[in-house]
């Protein structure tokens, strides 16, 4: 693996930082040959994420003993930390900020990301009624759904905070808009719940809500932060916006095709719940008796509905397994990757450095993710 040079920022002047720091190659960053090590690609942003890490850890200890226990395990619960990694790689392309003091607000834009993110799980969570995260037991495993959701609600509290601290208004108004845009989307999957004629248009709007706009304040904001033009901060949304949106997909064909071990949450349990995700389009595309698959759910949800909660099991399990051996997690993937060909390409204006290499890495490495 390609190691970059340990990086001094305090020692060095504005705008030189980016030659110190080495990219990491795509090739490099396959540490084990096949699957691409987002760890590798974090390297050009890791005295960044260090700081950021210190700043979500920081708890009060002035606040109600179990909240801070429960804030402490849900920050240290070990996420994958894709969107603080992104705002602070999106930070890169006006010179560096390193070293300056402009730089704790990008570190404030992406310790907000990643407290918002914490919060929207801890809901989605309690929402889903879902016992597993990160490989742990979800707060809502041992507290109560009222308690849980307060407690989301101080991560929500230690979110505008952070991003408050960077003390720009649009970058504020971002933060306020996303929350209400996510908000939205998860109100949005509820209600179509169990509707298994909506139409695919419903699907990208709610992952763009729900997911996808995250990412787009991610990126947008850094590119706010650090004085790039408005062409340039319209292409690292647009990064933001593919990125995500390949994100959720690929989220949602994990969720057919993986495992609670490796994913330390649920698996297959969108289409339990009634949420349809795109593998399933694609299975009704491509099914010969598009109608046969729909009764079936129909059917056995009025069962369910009658107090016969295995029929919708079975029935559930049948679509699974069908869809599984046919050919819409494949389709759905290529979507994905069209996705990511898009963020690809909306980078090719921004200064070729490290950061941009490793935003290019983080398209391959979100289509062949596991977990
Ligand atoms: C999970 O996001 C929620 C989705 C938007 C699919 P991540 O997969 O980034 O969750 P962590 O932070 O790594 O656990
Ligand atoms: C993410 O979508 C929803 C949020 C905005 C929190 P999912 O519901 O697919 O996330 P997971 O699969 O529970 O992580
Ligand atoms: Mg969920
Ligand atoms: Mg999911």
């Amino acid at each position: 693996m390609l190691i970059p040079q340990p990086v001094t920022p305090q020692s060095m002047p504005r705008r030189t930082i980016e030659t110190a720091v080495r990219p990491v190659s795509v090739e490099a960053a396959h540490s084990n040959g096949s699957v691409v090590d987002a760890a590798a690609l974090f390297l050009p942003v890791r005295s960044g994420l260090r700081q950021v890490e210190g700043k979500l850890r920081d708890v009060d200890s002035a606040i109600f003993a179990p909240l801070a226990e429960a804030f402490v395990n849900l920050i240290g619960s070990g996420g994958k930390r894709l969107r603080p990694a992104l705002a602070l790689l999106a930070s890169e392309f006006n010179g560096s900020l390193q070293g300056t003091a402009q730089y704790n607000r990008v570190i404030a834009l992406a310790a907000s990301v990643e407290m918002l993110h914490t919060a929207t799980l801890v809901h989605d969570d309690v929402i889903d009624g879902a016992l597993l995260r990160r490989g742990a037991p979800t707060l809502n495993a041992r507290w109560s759904g009222g308690s849980t959701v307060l407690a989301g609600n101080y991560l929500f509290g230690m979110a505008a905070r952070f991003s408050a601290e960077t003390r720009n208004m649009r970058v504020i108004e971002l933060f306020s808009d996303t929350l209400r845009t996510i908000v939205d989307g998860e109100l949005r999957q509820l209600k179509d719940r169990h509707n298994f004629i909506q139409l695919k248009e419903n699907y990208y709007h709610r992952i763009f809500a729900k997911t996808a706009s995250l990412f787009c304040a991610a990126t947008e904001g850094a590119a706010i932060l650090s004085g790039l033009p408005a062409e340039r901060v319209a292409d690292l949304r647009d990064y933001g916006y593919n990125f995500g949106m390949a994100f959720q997909i690929v989220d949602d064909i994990l969720d057919f095709t993986g495992d609670d071990a490796t994913l330390g949450k649920p698996a297959g349990s969108d289409l339990r719940q009634g949420t349809l995700t795109l593998p399933f389009f694609y299975h009704l595309q491509l099914h010969p008796d598009v109608d046969s698959v729909i009764e079936r759910l129909e059917t056995a949800q009025l069962l369910a509905d009658d107090g016969d909660a295995a029929a919708w099991q079975q029935a559930v399990a049948h679509v699974v397994s069908e869809l599984r051996a046919g050919d819409a997690i494949e389709a759905a993937r290529n979507e994905a990757r069209t996705f990511l060909r898009r963020a690809e390409d909306s980078l090719h204006a921004l200064p070729d450095n490290a950061y941009r290499h490793s935003m290019h890495g983080l398209c391959e490495y979100v289509v062949e993710r596991t977990r």
